[in-house]
């Protein structure tokens, strides 16, 4: 007989992992929104340093790293939370603030990982369709809050589509959401948004108590191997309550030591944005000239529908052929079939065009 299960552990869907990890040396990886860039030099002395330690508990308080992160982001460090990378605040979130009867607000698609949220605590899941430039359609999402909503998430740029919304926008809509109800304002991707000053949203959390800024390590600094991410509060209670939930040692003495190191390169940080956005532009250019039309990307990413006729696994399967992943739509609540490409170093992005173009040829 097999082992029962909570429901639950039903409810709960799989994580789409990008899979091909065991001959990674050989495969281009554009699947997980990585950044192609390894650890800056000073960090991986860091890492060294740290590792002297490693027979000791890491700091319970993350002390160094949410004084850094204070310092940085002129944010006291008691509305600071620090997690085992963002998604680890994000599920933390869920369980302190979720309960059946209980109403989570999010777009969709957006990141995989919220419907976790709510399968995990039984509550409801309310999700509200992207408009039709790809993008958060907030007046809907305002529609929808209730009063049994405890949670309303938002992600900006958007993981799949890659879309951003102007500060203006995500001002206005914080301003309608009642002060009891949590905003997550997801801005894993925001470094990569050049339109808008990245840090514009710090200025409403003095004045929004129930405004979280969630953040990460995992994309412009490169450091996802390490899992740590954090969390910009507008009160003290979110930081208490996701540390409640959790384990003490949530941040591991590696990652807090790489992640201290890493707010200290700034400059080396947006060379790595640079770079990235150039590849943005030839990207865009190349796949319109393959016929396709992608979204207005504000990230380190791209989504492209790849027209209803067209059978998305065949063209992931030829990719995959040429050692190219990247990760499919449908798997990622896309309608139609859809691609979601991360920008890698400019030789890794030519080996998809080129794989994609003969993937894209009429099959006869
Ligand atoms: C929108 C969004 N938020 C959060 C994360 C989680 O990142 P991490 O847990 O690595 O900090 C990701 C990762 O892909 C993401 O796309």
């Amino acid at each position: 007989m097999a082992i029962e299960f909570s429901e639950r552990i039903r409810r709960i869907p799989v994580y789409p992992a990008a899979g091909g990890y065991a001959k990674q040396e050989e495969l281009t990886l554009l699947a997980s929104n990585e950044s192609p860039f390894p650890p800056l030099p000073a960090v991986r002395e860091a890492i060294e340093r740290a590792m002297g330690s490693l027979n000791r508990y890491p700091d319970p308080s993350n002390s160094r790293l949410r004084t850094a992160l204070s310092e940085r982001y002129e944010v006291p460090r008691e509305r600071i939370a620090i997690g085992n990378g963002s998604c680890d605040i994000l599920l933390a979130a869920g369980e302190a603030l979720l309960e059946p009867g209980a109403e989570l607000v999010h777009a969709w698609p957006s990141f995989s990982v919220y419907p976790h949220l709510t399968a995990a605590s039984g509550a409801r899941a309310v999700m509200v369709p992207l408009d039709e430039d790809q993008r958060h359609d907030l007046p809907a999402m305002l529609a929808e809050i209730t009063a049994a909503t405890r949670l309303v998430i938002v992600c900006n740029p958007n993981n799949p589509t890659s879309t951003a919304l102007p500060p203006a926008e995500i001002a206005a809509f914080i301003a309608e959401v009642p002060p009891h109800v949590c905003v997550i304002l997801d801005e894993a991707y925001c470094e990569f948004n050049l339109l808008d000053d990245p840090d514009a949203s710090i200025e409403l959390l003095d004045s929004h108590p129930n405004l979280v800024l969630l953040r990460t390590f995992s994309k412009v600094h490169g450091l996802c191997g390490l899992r740590v991410g954090f969390a910009l509060c507008g009160s003290e209670d979110f930081p208490r309550a996701v540390d409640q939930v959790r384990q003490p040692f949530f941040c591991n003495a590696l990652a807090q030591a790489a992640a201290v190191e890493s707010l200290a390169h700034q400059d080396a940080v947006i060379d790595r944005v640079t770079r990235t956005v150039a590849e943005r532009s030839s990207m865009d250019e190349r796949l319109r000239a393959l016929g396709l039309t992608p979204a207005d990307s504000h990230a380190n990413f791209c989504w492209f529908s790849l027209g209803e006729e067209r059978d998305e696994a065949h063209v992931m399967g030829v990719l995959a052929e040429h050692g190219v992943l990247v990760r499919g739509g449908s798997a990622l609540g896309s309608p139609v079939p859809a691609l979601r490409v991360t920008y890698g170093l400019p030789e890794e992005n030519m080996r998809f065009l080129d794989a994609l173009a003969v993937a894209l040829e009429p099959t006869v």
